[in-house]
């Protein structure tokens, strides 16, 4: 374990935050025992406190002392998908305060499979309440960069561990009110949790940020265009936008990113992509619509949250 993983344990235990990578998108860490900390994390994150916040773990077995009912569909999912991108939402026992869990009888855990995460809860030895590094309603960080542009000195250490591999953040799958319900999509899609256990499509009644219609959104507007009104769009507006596409540039257009036509590679670059397309100094974003299919749910979820106007 390197010394700055010990600096940043140091950092954690002394109620201090620490941004550190997370194979889905950067995480801005904080003490999840600690009523300060995660005070200071939320006034920073710039997040309203009534919001519960995802608490992780360096195991399955720490995550559950924080739940007081572990379902066996619980049990299962966590078996075949941690450490990785997946958070349980499941009833909270007396470890997982107010603060955390935004005076919901429910918290949501987690454990990620990053190697540098892995190290950082192994050596602060506790929970780390973490959202995304960046203010509430901005593009999440997938890089250590991306965290010191949006945060700078209001972090006390950024821990760098490469682009993040996944790109967006956990599948979130909600046990609080009984049958399985899918809160957010993720890398792990719908289709590999029905393949485990069943999921409801009655709607959560739990509040998450998530579901902020305007969410990891970039500044300048930005607008989903399907792919047979691309062309037209672009006649018409011309100079003036920045485009996301699947096809190959149009000479009309000067800032063009190219996106993969495989939805994991898409979402490991999206973020990144909506920054450098929101820093073009453009009138508007175009966003070429991904196909509507069970395997881009994640990818779609994130674009139709980015092009919806506040
Ligand atoms: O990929 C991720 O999950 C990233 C990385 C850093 O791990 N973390 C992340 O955390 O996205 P956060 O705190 O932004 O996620 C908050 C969402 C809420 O919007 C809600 O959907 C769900 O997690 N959540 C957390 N705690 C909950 C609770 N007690 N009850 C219901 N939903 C909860
Ligand atoms: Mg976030």
């Amino acid at each position: 374990m390197s010394a700055e993983v010990r600096r940043a344990a140091q950092i954690l235990r002394a109620g201090g935050l620490v941004a550190f990578p997370t194979e889905t998108v950067y995480g801005l860490g904080a003490d999840a025992s600690s009523e300060k900390a995660v005070a200071r994390l939320y006034q920073v994150k710039r997040r309203p406190a009534d919001h519960p916040v995802i608490v992780h773990f360096d195991s399955a077995q720490a995550a559950f002392g924080w739940a007081s009912e572990i379902p066996d569909a619980a049990r299962q999912l966590a078996t075949k998908f941690w450490p990785g991108p997946l958070t349980l939402i499941l009833k909270r026992s007396s470890r997982a305060k107010d603060f955390v869990t935004g005076g919901q009888p429910s918290v949501g855990l987690r454990v990620p499979s990053h190697p540098i995460a892995q190290q950082l809860l192994k050596a602060f030895g506790g929970a780390v309440a973490a959202p995304s590094a960046n203010r509430f309603g901005q593009i999440s960080p997938t890089t250590a960069a991306h965290v010191r542009e949006d945060l700078g000195k209001d972090v006390d250490l950024v821990l760098e561990g490469g682009p993040s591999e996944v790109g967006i953040e956990s599948t979130i799958v909600d046990f609080s009110q009984g049958a399985a319900a899918l809160l957010r999509p993720g890398a792990i899609t719908r289709a590999q949790v029905e393949a485990l256990v069943p999921v409801t499509d009655q709607k959560s009644s739990v509040r998450h940020s998530g579901g902020l219609e305007r969410h990891y959104a970039p500044r300048t507007p930005a607008r989903l265009v399907p792919t047979h009104a691309l062309d037209r769009e672009i006649s018409i507006l011309r100079d003036r936008v920045a485009v996301l596409a699947f096809s190959r540039p149009d000479e009309r257009v000067d800032f063009w990113l190219r996106m993969p036509r495989e939805p994991q590679a898409y979402a490991q670059r999206l973020y990144a992509a909506l920054r450098e397309l929101d820093s073009a100094g453009c009138e508007w974003i175009l966003v070429e619509a991904p196909p509507d299919a069970p395997e881009w749910a994640a990818v779609r979820d994130r674009l139709m949250r980015a092009c919806t106007r506040a």
